[in-house]
C-alpha cells in the first residue's frame, strides 16, 4: 500500500501511516491521497484496531501540493483527494494524529476528523483557503466553527490567523501537547492502547460519536463543488503561482 510520499506499516493492531515527503514539507500529491484513502478504506475489514497518522520531518504537512492544484486540479468526486475526504468521513477505526510544525489547509482540516490529536509545541494550525482564492474543504466550514466557535473560526478562515499548540489544546482540537521528542511514542502508545481494547465496543463508540456522518458527507460534497470552481478562478491561480514565484525569488 506504500507509495512515494507515504509509508504504511502495521504492528500490534495499529496501522501506522506516515507522510514522508519532508523535502516538500509533506505537501500531499494525488498519488499520496490515493494511498491515504486506501489505508483508511481497508482498515476496518483488515481488522486494524487504530490508525495512527504521523509525518516525517519538521512539518506535519504543507497541505495540498499546490503544483498539483495548478497542473492537475481534481475534476470530480473520483479524484484521489475526494476519495480521501470521503474515507475520512466514513472511517470506522479510531484515527490518532501526531502533529509537529506546520499543519496547513487539509493538514488542519483532517484533524477535525481524528479521534485523538497529539501536538508538539511547534505545531501551527492554519487554514489559508481564502488567501489562496479557495474555500474551506473537508467539512471544515461546519466542523471548524463547531470546534472553535464561529468567531474564532472566522479569524482562522477569513484572516488566515494561525492557532498554536496551546490554543488548539485550549479549544479542544488537541488531546495533549507533548514534548517533541516524546510525541511519536505518546501517540503510538495511545493507538496501541485503543487497539488492545474490546474491539466491538470501540467501533460502536466511534459510530455513536460519528452520528452526524451524513451531515459531514453532505458538507464535503457542498464544499467540493465550490472548491473546484474556485480552483479554476483567476484569484486562485494567481495566488498559487505567487507561492512558487516567492520560492524562485528566494533561490
Ligand atoms: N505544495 C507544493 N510545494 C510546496 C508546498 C505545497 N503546498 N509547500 C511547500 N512546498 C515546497 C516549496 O515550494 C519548497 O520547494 P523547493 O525547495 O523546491 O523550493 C519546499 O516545499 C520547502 O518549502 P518552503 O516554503 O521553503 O518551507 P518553509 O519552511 O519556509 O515554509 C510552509 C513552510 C509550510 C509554511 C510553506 O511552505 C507554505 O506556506 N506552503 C504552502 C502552504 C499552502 O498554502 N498549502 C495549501 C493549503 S490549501
Amino acid at each position: 500500500m506504500t507509495a512515494p510520499g507515504v509509508t504504511v506499516e502495521e504492528s500490534d493492531g495499529v496501522r501506522h501511516v506516515v507522510l514522508d515527503r519532508p523535502e516538500k514539507k509533506n505537501a500531499i500529491t494525488a498519488a499520496m491521497y490515493a494511498t491515504l484513502a486506501d489505508a483508511l478504506e481497508t482498515a476496518c475489514d483488515a481488522g486494524v484496531g487504530a490508525v495512527l497518522l504521523g509525518a516525517r520531518g519538521a512539518a506535519f504537512t504543507a497541505g495540498n501540493d499546490l503544483r498539483d492544484f495548478l497542473d492537475h486540479p481534481p475534476a470530480d468526486d473520483e479524484a484521489p483527494v475526494f476519495r480521501f475526504l470521503m474515507a475520512l468521513a466514513r472511517n470506522e477505526v479510531p484515527l490518532i494524529a501526531a502533529v509537529r510544525g506546520a499543519a496547513v489547509g487539509i493538514g488542519t482540516t483532517l484533524l477535525l476528523h481524528c479521534d485523538l490529536v497529539y501536538a508538539a509545541p511547534t505545531a501551527r494550525f492554519t487554514v489559508p483557503f481564502v488567501d489562496l482564492g479557495l474555500v474551506p474543504e473537508n467539512a471544515s466550514s461546519v466542523l471548524l466553527p463547531r470546534a472553535l466557535g464561529r468567531a474564532r473560526a472566522g479569524a482562522a478562515l477569513y484572516l488566515g490567523d494561525a492557532l498554536d499548540a496551546a490554543g488548539a489544546y485550549a479549544a479542544g482540537m488537541v488531546t495533549a501537547v507533548v514534548a517533541d521528542d516524546e510525541l511519536d511514542a505518546v501517540a503510538l502508545a495511545a493507538a496501541r492502547a485503543i487497539a488492545a481494547k474490546p474491539r466491538e465496543a470501540v467501533r460502536a463508540t466511534k459510530r455513536l460519536v460519528d452520528h452526524d456522518r451524513a451531515e459531514i458527507v453532505a458538507a464535503i460534497r457542498r464544499e467540493g463543488a465550490v472548491f473546484r470552481e474556485r480552483l479554476a478562478s483567476g484569484e486562485a491561480r494567481a495566488a498559487m503561482a505567487a507561492f512558487f514565484q516567492r520560492g524562485s525569488a528566494r533561490a
